[in-house]
């Protein structure tokens, strides 16, 4: 097994100096999600998928469980590219309903892709395992072009991005596929807001611990010194956007340092830090998105509770 990184050591730095620059200098400050996960972040992402309130991943594992065949026989594909692969728990279903040559992980935390990758070659003696190290949003044109392609994006992460970014990174995407390969995309979906904050602010306090990590990888990188317990977790659903939004709530007035950039950056008592943006889609809303971006939406799937999605399109 051969890792491919793009992200070397000064490319994450410069690109982590950057992102704490410009959201830490913003009126609202915010911090793009992507920072959230180092190893520990993977590791309490993962505990967040097994919360009570946390339904996206057991949906999406259901539709997964109900329909992997299908897809696997629509797109014929026999390399499984898997943008922000994490530690690839629900591609096994993939891959058994798939039999792909080639499983080509895609995520930007090295150590989860690592652990993945070995995890998945001893599990599939004949499956050629090509973990590569990159930001989705960054290197799609740097991905590995070998055989009938299927990219899978799942979780909802296309939530993530904010609307112009989305449409970027779709355009993108659809331009890096040839004839007859596919994107299979899970969403999240548009629900009852009671429903959507619970799943974002859990009775346990894990979404909150894994919020705050951001702070703690700033810290150690950046030689910074926020202190984590003073921010309160914030999740909140914006109805005109139809997305939940994470913040850090600042407890009291501080004043933190990021030696590694000469920065001071005041916190007033109560100020508010966005840290993710997770959107909620229609079916109407994605659809167009997808059209829009050049995709020929193939088959829509959901769970019987239709609160997730998972969409085949294809160029
Ligand atoms: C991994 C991006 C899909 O937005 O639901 C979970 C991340 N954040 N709880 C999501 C997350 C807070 C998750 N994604």
């Amino acid at each position: 097994m051969q890792l491919t990184n793009h992200l070397d050591h000064d490319y994450l730095r410069q690109a982590l100096e950057h992102d704490v620059r410009t959201g830490l200098a913003s009126t609202p400050k915010w911090l793009p999600p992507k920072w959230f996960y180092d190893a520990a972040g993977s590791d309490l992402f993962s505990q967040i998928t097994r919360l009570p309130e946390y339904y996206p991943t057991r949906r999406e594992l259901a539709i997964l469980r109900e329909r992997a065949a299908d897809v696997a026989a629509r797109c014929g594909a026999d390399n499984l590219v898997e943008l922000g692969s994490g530690t690839s728990e629900k591609t096994v279903l993939l891959l058994d309903a798939l039999a792909p040559r080639t499983y080509t992980p895609v995520d930007v935390d090295a150590v989860t892709l690592g652990e993945a990758a070995e995890r998945l070659t001893a599990r599939y003696p004949g499956l050629v395992v090509e973990p590569v190290c990159a930001d989705f949003e960054q290197h799609l044109a740097l991905l590995p072009r070998t055989g009938r392609r299927m990219v899978a994006f799942l979780g909802g992460t296309i939530g993530n991005l904010a609307p112009a970014a989305r449409e970027v990174f779709l355009k993108e995407l659809r331009s890096t596929l040839r004839p007859g390969e596919t994107l299979l995309l899970g969403a999240d979906l548009v629900k009852d807001t009671g429903r959507l904050v619970a799943a974002y602010d859990d009775a346990a306090g894990v979404t909150a611990a894994f919020n705050r990590n951001v702070l703690r990888v700033i810290d150690r990188e950046l030689d910074a010194d926020f202190d984590p317990d003073a921010f309160d977790h914030v999740a909140i659903y914006d109805e005109r956007h139809d997305w939940i939004e994470m913040r850090l709530r600042a407890t009291r007035a501080m004043d933190v340092r990021v030696r590694a950039l000469g920065l001071a950056v005041s916190f007033a008592a109560g100020e508010e830090m966005r840290t993710e943006i997770s959107a909620k889609f229609t079916r109407e809303g994605l659809t167009a998105e997808l059209v829009a971006a050049g995709f020929t939406v193939d088959r829509w799937y959901t769970d019987p509770a239709g609160d997730f999605s998972l969409v085949l399109a294809r160029v």
